[in-house]
């Protein structure tokens, strides 16, 4: 898809047609968005798409306290985008150097939403979740941290909203 298109189409995806996203579809997407760059290239990542319908409505319980993400009761799928402790945890060790892992987790997060955009599914990236829900219910090792998790599914409607975004001059400056 033309990247203007892709760009335009991916986009927040909170109503979903009820097909399940197939297995190699959801495969497909994590490994074009295992193309991501990374610090030192780490890959300080591990995605899991979870499926089975006892776990994704684990999942759905999980993003969806306090009254956020209702949405997701009905999303067939979720993304678990997990972090490697070790790098999430450690120290900077100069001024000059930066702890990029969650940099890291937002870009290959942006790559796989993207990825499954061209592949015909909405997503949607959720900061609001009960990490110690989602560790429990998918028996997430200790050595990762639960960065993100994604809501994924066939969007319910294909015509994507006209996005809404500071002017460029606000955003962007040739100095
Ligand atoms: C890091 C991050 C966390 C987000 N968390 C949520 C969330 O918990 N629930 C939700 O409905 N949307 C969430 N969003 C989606 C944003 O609201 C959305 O990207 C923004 O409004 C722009 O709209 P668009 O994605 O449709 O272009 C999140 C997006 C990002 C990048």
């Amino acid at each position: 898809m033309e990247l203007k298109k892709l760009f335009e189409k991916r986009e927040s995806c909170r109503s979903f047609d009820g097909r399940q996203p197939e297995a190699s579809v959801l495969e497909r997407a994590a490994e074009l968005a295992s193309l991501a760059p990374s610090a030192v290239n780490r890959q300080p990542w591990k995605m899991l798409a979870v499926t089975s319908p006892e776990k994704v409505a684990l999942v759905a319980d999980a993003v969806s306290e306090e009254g956020h993400n209702g949405f997701c009761a009905s999303s067939p799928a979720f993304f678990v985008m997990l972090e490697e402790r070790e790098f999430a945890e450690k120290q900077p060790e100069n001024l000059n150097s930066h702890n990029c892992t969650f940099f890291d987790m937002g870009i290959v997060t942006a790559h796989l939403c993207l990825a499954a955009a061209e592949l015909g599914l909405g997503t949607c990236i959720l900061g609001w979740f009960n990490e110690q829900k989602i560790r429990e219910a998918l028996g997430v090792e200790d050595r990762y941290i639960v960065a993100m998790a994604v809501a994924a599914g066939y969007p319910a409607d294909p015509e994507p909203r006209p996005k809404k975004r500071k002017p460029i001059e606000e955003v962007f400056e040739i100095i």
